[in-house]
């Protein structure tokens, strides 16, 4: 199934087990940068929400808050009863030591998955896992390349496809050209987040049987782009947009729904 339907679908079945629950979840999200792509997450995850039927409700903070300042609403939010989660909108000012909050959220709140002690996995990531489980996508023992090492989704991306057992290469900047060729040549699921336009291309053998998630959105000036070139000669292959963007969206919402279970004891 294609990521729009898929999402749509999960996002049906999400609104259906909400109608029914004692007491309607309900997120923060704070937002201290008001810059274009940052509106834009807000303006998603909110739209989501209120379409499953989710509370959300956004606190914007003046560009030049504080970290003292922004660590106290932090707390504030903690010790809310009805706040079953708090997205703290990155990238933070540079006056903001941006590890320093994800440590200072409650991990039980931390529906975006980024404190080491988080019950919740990272949305991206987790995201991208779920949708190839619903395509029947096998994992055991596959070799799985990841192209990039970010904190929000290479590292994070890594972890995973370990865990289910992957054989996984993670390949970066200073990796050389002949290797990269070398790994993709082998590779039977690539994961590429670097956020360079169509790195991905023919220029590159792929497995035919491959399998290409591309996170990558680069706005150029004939509009959004991935990674990945289109239409490339492997089996699967996400589309940007309309990709890897919306599993995000959608974790997040299970994140919330994982971390009402877990508050409400369930
Ligand atoms: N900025 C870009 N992506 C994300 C995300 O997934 N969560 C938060 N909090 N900020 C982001």
């Amino acid at each position: 199934m294609i990521i729009k339907e898929y999402v749509q679908q999960q996002k049906e079945l999400l609104k259906e087990e909400i109608a029914k629950l004692e007491r309607v979840p309900s997120f923060i999200i704070m937002q201290v940068n008001d810059d274009a792509a940052s509106c834009a997450y807000v303006k998603g995850k909110i739209k989501d929400a209120n379409e499953v039927g989710i509370n959300v409700e956004l606190k914007k903070f003046p560009i030049d808050i504080s970290e003292e300042e922004l660590l106290k609403e932090i707390d504030i939010v903690k010790h809310n009863p009805n706040i079953d989660g708090l997205i703290v909108q990155m990238p933070l000012p540079k006056h903001i030591n941006e590890e320093r909050i994800k440590l200072a959220v409650d991990p039980s709140q931390d529906i975006d998955g980024f404190h080491p002690m988080s019950k919740l996995l990272p949305c991206t990531p987790k995201g991208i896992i779920d949708y190839l489980k619903s395509e029947n996508v096998n994992f055991v023992g596959k070799n799985a390349v990841v192209i990039g090492r970010s904190n929000i989704v290479g590292k994070p991306m890594a972890k995973l496809l370990l865990r289910e057992h992957c054989n996984v290469t993670v390949l970066h900047s200073r990796t050389t050209r002949e290797d990269m060729a070398f790994y993709i040549k082998h590779a039977d699921i690539i994961v590429i987040a670097i956020g360079k336009t169509e790195f991905l291309n023919e220029s590159f053998e792929y497995k035919p049987s491959a399998v290409i998630v591309d996170v990558g959105i680069n706005r150029t000036e004939e509009g959004l782009k991935g990674d990945a070139k289109r239409g490339l000669p492997v089996a699967l292959q996400t589309p940007v947009p309309g990709g890897v963007g919306l599993l995000t969206r959608l974790t997040l919402l299970k994140n919330l729904m994982d971390a009402y279970h877990n508050k409400m004891g369930k």
